[in-house]
């Protein structure tokens, strides 16, 4: 009996990183899935990843960004498998960093886009789907929103967006039996933050000792979290925020 059994859900940039892992989860739990990203050769490769170890999952194309996609995305997901139980957000992308005083207005607004705008909108349509039976919605937020985070102020800023969008969010739905949810990555080995310490590589060795447990993260330990947060293990919560990042946040 696996913790997912009969559930059919959707991961937002399941083509690689966090949100490939957590896929893999959830189809390894028992749920049939809808992998969603902008690049199609990775999402096919989830999808691969996934019937190769003898799950169910579909792909379609999704760009969180752009409202038209998004509700394309659900559609895709209702006429596939029926209905919509579980619901993890996870696309998200970090646009640069420094002062606030040189910092460029687009790349603020793009970030805020591409993490919280977006985050709210697939929400929108997932939280519409969901309505009728109840579900669990996981948002991926990040420990760059937990405390002050000199030179990274749009990702922290729209990272702590999602946290409230969350807390709210639980607020207003869970009487129509949807639980809201978030996990926070701290440091965690993926394509994303392999680019982010090449770009940036005077963060990397403060990064790299960031968690308490001394190690970096790995996709597989966000997606167990994410996992029980979707299961009915976790029925009676709902508007918390964890944390999953080697005790990074106690320092
Ligand atoms: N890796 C970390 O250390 C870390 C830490 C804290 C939070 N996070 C969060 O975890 C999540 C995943 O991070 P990751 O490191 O796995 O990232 P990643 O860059 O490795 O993967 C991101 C995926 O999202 C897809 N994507 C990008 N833009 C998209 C869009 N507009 N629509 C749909 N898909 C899109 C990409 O194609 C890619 O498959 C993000 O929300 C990130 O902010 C990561």
């Amino acid at each position: 009996m696996g913790l997912l059994d009969n559930k059919f859900g959707i991961v937002t940039g399941s083509g690689q990183g966090i949100g490939r892992a957590i896929a893999l989860a959830y189809a390894e739990a028992g749920a049939q899935v809808l992998v969603c990203d902008v690049n199609d050769d990775m999402g096919a490769e989830t999808v691969r990843l996934i019937t190769a170890g003898g799950g169910e999952a579909v792909y379609v194309h999704c760009d969180v960004s752009d409202e038209d996609s998004v509700r394309a995305m659900v559609d895709t997901a209702l006429q596939a498998f029926g209905r919509l139980d579980i619901a993890c957000n996870s696309a998200a992308l970090s646009r640069g960093s420094g002062p606030i005083h040189t910092f460029d207005r687009g790349i603020f607004d793009q970030t805020l886009q591409m993490c919280l705008t977006s985050t709210w909108l697939c929400m929108k349509y997932e939280i519409a789907a969901m309505l009728e039976h109840g579900g669990a919605i996981v948002n991926i937020s990040s420990n760059a929103s937990l405390r002050g985070q000199a030179f990274n102020t749009a990702y922290a800023s729209a990272k702590a967006g999602v946290n409230i969008l969350t807390k709210s969010s639980a607020a207003e739905y869970g009487a129509r039996g949807i639980r809201i949810n978030a996990v926070s990555p701290g440091v965690i080995r993926t394509p994303g933050l392999e680019k982010y310490f090449e770009e940036q590589p005077d963060k990397a060795d403060g990064l790299k000792k960031a968690a308490v447990l001394n190690r970096l993260g790995e996709p597989h330990e966000i997606a167990d979290a994410v996992c029980f947060l979707s299961s009915e293990r976790a029925s009676f919560i709902t508007g918390q925020i964890l944390s999953v990042d080697g005790g990074g946040a106690v320092r």
